[in-house]
Formats: structure tokens, C-alpha cells, sequence
């Protein structure tokens, strides 16, 4: 059992995970990702699609360093977190608010150290206690970035690149533009606190078959953003050669 200065307890559950995340601190019972998205993720990184994202991050040179401490937020069902965690010694800390992420994570890493929490809110890390903090495809808050960061640590952001999935995203009529300012943007967003001072790309086409087309729309929002015929359609496929782009952006405290 663990407690905060506030004095409320917290379990240690039986995967090896802990739930901080007060009920006012969720807008719904069970917020972020729900069961079927994580299952869906789970499965498509096993079945190797997101090889080369994995990769990305797990070559970045602040990664080669020794022992370095780092926060995954939004960490997901933790593949890329647990590949780390598994590549090399450090201190290695997820941190996702779907507790069913969390604990797939907890139940397959434990190398790391997995937390159910807001990542938008207070982070559950000490002022200045990390070297690294990675964020992919999920959402950032640069001031608590800022806060837990040490004063030469480095921020990764990992966003879709120029065409991610663009001939899904035109199978399924979802209309998003071609993505090539996502990295643009969140490297604005992130601005005054951080600088950027590295940016890595991969673009690469991949053939997808069933299974991996289902789940890539299952764990995305082109589920839910995208009508239920189109859906229904893009799901029969038997292959697909899709576009996969990824940006890796590292940024240092201003
Ligand atoms: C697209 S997934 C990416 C997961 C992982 N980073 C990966 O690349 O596989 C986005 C993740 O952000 C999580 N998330 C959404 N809002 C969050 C918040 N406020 N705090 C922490 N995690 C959040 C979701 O539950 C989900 O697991």
C-alpha cells in the first residue's frame, strides 16, 4: 500500500501497477483507452506493423546513453516503453489514464514501473527527476513536461508524419489533411518551454492484411470518426499497402 502527503491510500494491484487517478481527476468512469482499443494496439504491435516506429525510438541517441531515467505519458499498453525497458538498465516509469492499458502493461513489463494517472494534470514524478520523457501519439501538457524534466533532460515527441495511413484515411472518406504539420505544430505548442534540436522521420509503404487492418482502424480515431459502411468495407479488405510515417521530434528545456 502506498499514500500521498494528502493521506489517501493506494493499492498495489496484482499485476504490479498503481491506480492514482481520483475520481475527480476522470471525466468518465473509464477514461482514455477503452479495453477494445488496447487489445486492438496490443495485437497490431505484436504482429510487427509498427516495427520501424518501435525502432525510432528505441535507436535515439539520448536512449544510448546509460542509465537514464524516463517517463512514457501516454504510455498505452507499453511497447515501446517495455522494448526499453528490456533494451537496457535505467529507471523506466508509464504512465497512461486507462487503467486497462496500465494493466496489460504491467501484466507483460516488469522492468518498468506502471501508474494509472492524468497526464495532464500534476504528474506523479518529482520536480526535476527525469532525464527523459517520451510522448507518442498522445496528448502533452509542456508545463508539467517542464516541471519533472532535469535542467538537461530531453522531451520526445513522436506525431504522424507527411501521409500516415493517407489511403486508409481515403478508404474509410475521412477527410485530415495530409498530416505534414503535425510536427510543425507540436513543436510550436511546446514553445517557450522547449526548444527543438533534432527532428528523425520514417516513411515507409507496408502491405497490411486482415487482422492488421482491423486493428489499425479498431486503435485509432478513425474508428469512431468514420461512418459504420465505410468502416464496414475498409474491415473486408483483404490487404492494403499503406503509407507509414512517423516524426520523432527531441526537444530540450529553453
Ligand atoms: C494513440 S494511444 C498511444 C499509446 C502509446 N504512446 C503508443 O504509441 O502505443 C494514446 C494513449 O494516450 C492515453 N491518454 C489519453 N489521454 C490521456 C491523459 N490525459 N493522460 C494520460 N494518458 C492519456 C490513451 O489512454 C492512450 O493509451
Amino acid at each position: 500500500m502506498l499514500g500521498c502527503d494528502n493521506g489517501h491510500p493506494f493499492n498495489v494491484a496484482k499485476e504490479g501497477y498503481v491506480n492514482l487517478l481520483l475520481s475527480h481527476q476522470r471525466k468518465s468512469k473509464n477514461p482514455g483507452d477503452d479495453a477494445d482499443m488496447v487489445m486492438a494496439r496490443r495485437r497490431f504491435f505484436d504482429s510487427g506493423a509498427y516495427d520501424q516506429l518501435t525502432a525510432l525510438v528505441v535507436q535515439a541517441p539520448v536512449f544510448q546513453r546509460a542509465d537514464v531515467s524516463v517517463l512514457d505519458c501516454g504510455c498505452g499498453e507499453g511497447h515501446l516503453l517495455g522494448a526499453l525497458s528490456e533494451a537496457r538498465p535505467g529507471f523506466f516509469c508509464g504512465v497512461d489514464i486507462s487503467k486497462k492499458a496500465v494493466q496489460v502493461a504491467a501484466k507483460r513489463h516488469k522492468k518498468a514501473t506502471w501508474i494509472v494517472a492524468n497526464g495532464m494534470r500534476k504528474l506523479p514524478i518529482a520536480d526535476a527527476g527525469l532525464d527523459v520523457i517520451l510522448s507518442v501519439l498522445a496528448p502533452r501538457a509542456a508545463e508539467e513536461f517542464d516541471r519533472v524534466l532535469k535542467p538537461e533532460g530531453e522531451l520526445l515527441i513522436g506525431v504522424p508524419g507527411p501521409n500516415h495511413l493517407i489511403e486508409l484515411r481515403k478508404q474509410l472518406q475521412f477527410t485530415s489533411g495530409d498530416f505534414a504539420e503535425k510536427a510543425d505544430a507540436a513543436a510550436e505548442k511546446l514553445a517557450p518551454a522547449f526548444i527543438e534540436i533534432d527532428r528523425a522521420s520514417l516513411c515507409h509503404e507496408q502491405t497490411l492484411n486482415q487482422e492488421q487492418i482491423a486493428d489499425l482502424i479498431r486503435m485509432t480515431p478513425l474508428f469512431w470518426r468514420s461512418g459504420d459502411e465505410a468502416k464496414a468495407a475498409a474491415m473486408k479488405l483483404e490487404r492494403l499497402t499503406l503509407t507509414i510515417s512517423f516524426t520523432l521530434l527531441t526537444l530540450k528545456k529553453a
